[in-house]
């Protein structure tokens, strides 16, 4: 009787309109993805590396092993060279990020008499250092509240006889610096830390994270038992964002792909697969704080995830297309591959090697 076998629905079929829509699409989101990861290499590698290697996966994830500490601390012993962010260092924060740094090296420098920029601004870093050791003083003696809420920190002697920015220290009537010497300890967090901690300041991303009382300091000055890898405030944040953004272009993309005239096990096995290893990738970030071995793993699956979305587009880009169509697409991988190779030798490494050089960005 009917010795046609009713043939599924395959992307050929669509109109050239329609399958032109979904090509610029998947090159869109093998854009978007060049561009995700380009955040990525800003946000978790070291200067001069592209990506983070195994090492900064955990301490993004995991934190410091076996000598843990409190957010606060790691983020404030942390040299200037990490990242400029919750898992890196906030350093900065007392140097190049504080407000108007250039012309405090300018005053330092008038101030001294030094005529030298680079010298004037050892000195400035030099009180600089004291206030970062002021705050982790007070972190390790407990977060005292009443220190905070008086703004009066007594310092501990070792740290009396120390150069610290005198605006810092409390004066007597007259002026003059108290005795014993005390430190103005919510004065200085409000200076350095709510400039960008503050919850009112819409589109600041530090916003979300605030420091302007006593306890939304105080949950960073308590040493988390997992060792102090990302807060889970942040962790929470990020893994509803992923799952949610990237899933939806993870099932647009496989949706597609799935609809391809490739044989069944091959649209099986590739379908799914951005959206399958992507759960177990971010399974990964919560399992890391108890074990980083999850936190290297995070690497390899997040490298899987890639590599199924990029099949996912090339492969769905050649089925969409007759044989005219293939030769012009694989002229455009080519141009493609050139270009990408060009931007890699003129752009990218140079630009890397720099990094890796200064130990800095921007
Ligand atoms: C120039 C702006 C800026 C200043 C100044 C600054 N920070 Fe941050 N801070 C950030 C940004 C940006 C992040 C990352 C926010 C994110 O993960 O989205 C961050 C993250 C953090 C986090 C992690 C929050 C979390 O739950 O992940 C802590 C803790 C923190 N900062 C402490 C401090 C302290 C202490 C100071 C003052 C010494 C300070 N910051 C000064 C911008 C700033």
């Amino acid at each position: 009787m009917n010795d046609l076998p009713s043939r599924r629905f395959v992307l050929r079929d669509l109109p050239l309109a329609a399958r032109l829509v979904i090509a610029f699409f998947l090159l869109s989101v093998g854009a978007g993805y060049g561009a995700a990861l380009v955040q990525i290499h800003f946000q978790q590698a070291r200067p001069g590396e592209l990506l983070p290697n195994g090492d900064d996966l955990v301490r993004t994830f995991s934190g410091e092993r076996g000598h843990p500490q409190s957010k606060i601390e790691q983020l404030l012993t942390a040299d200037e060279s990490h990242p400029f962010n919750g898992q890196g260092t906030m350093r900065v924060a007392f140097t190049t990020k504080s407000e108007s740094w250039k012309s405090a090296i300018k005053e330092t420098a008038k101030e001294l008499k030094i005529k030298d920029l680079t010298k004037a601004e050892q000195a400035l870093r030099h009180q600089r250092d004291g206030e970062v050791d002021a705050v982790l003083a007070w972190v390790r003696a407990g977060a005292p509240k009443q220190d905070y809420e008086k703004d009066h920190f007594v310092l501990p002697a070792d740290l009396a006889k120390r150069e610290i920015t005198s605006d810092y220290l409390v004066t007597d009537d007259k002026g003059k610096v108290a005795e014993p010497k005390a430190f103005k300890i919510q004065t200085l967090f409000n200076d350095r830390c709510v400039r960008c901690h503050d919850p009112e300041k819409q589109g600041e991303k530090a916003a979300q994270f605030p420091l302007n009382t006593y306890e939304h300091i105080k949950q960073y000055t308590q040493v988390a038992a997992s060792g102090g890898g990302m807060s889970l405030t942040k962790l929470a944040q990020t893994t509803h964002l992923h799952l949610l953004s990237f899933a939806m272009l993870y099932g647009l993309t496989g949706l597609i792909f799935s609809l391809t005239s490739y044989a069944g096990w091959v649209r099986m096995l590739i379908g799914p697969w951005p959206l399958v290893l992507q759960l177990a990738e971010i399974s990964c970030w919560w399992l890391a704080r108890m074990d980083p071995f999850y936190a290297r793993a995070i690497g390899v699956l997040g490298g899987l995830v890639a590599l199924g979305l990029m099949l996912q587009i090339v492969l769905t880009l050649f089925g969409l297309f007759g044989k005219k169509g293939k030769v012009v697409l694989v002229a455009l991988v080519c141009v493609a591959l050139a270009g990408g190779y060009m931007v890699k030798q003129r752009v990218i490494e140079p630009y890397l090697a720099q990094e890796g050089n200064t130990g800095q960005r921007e």
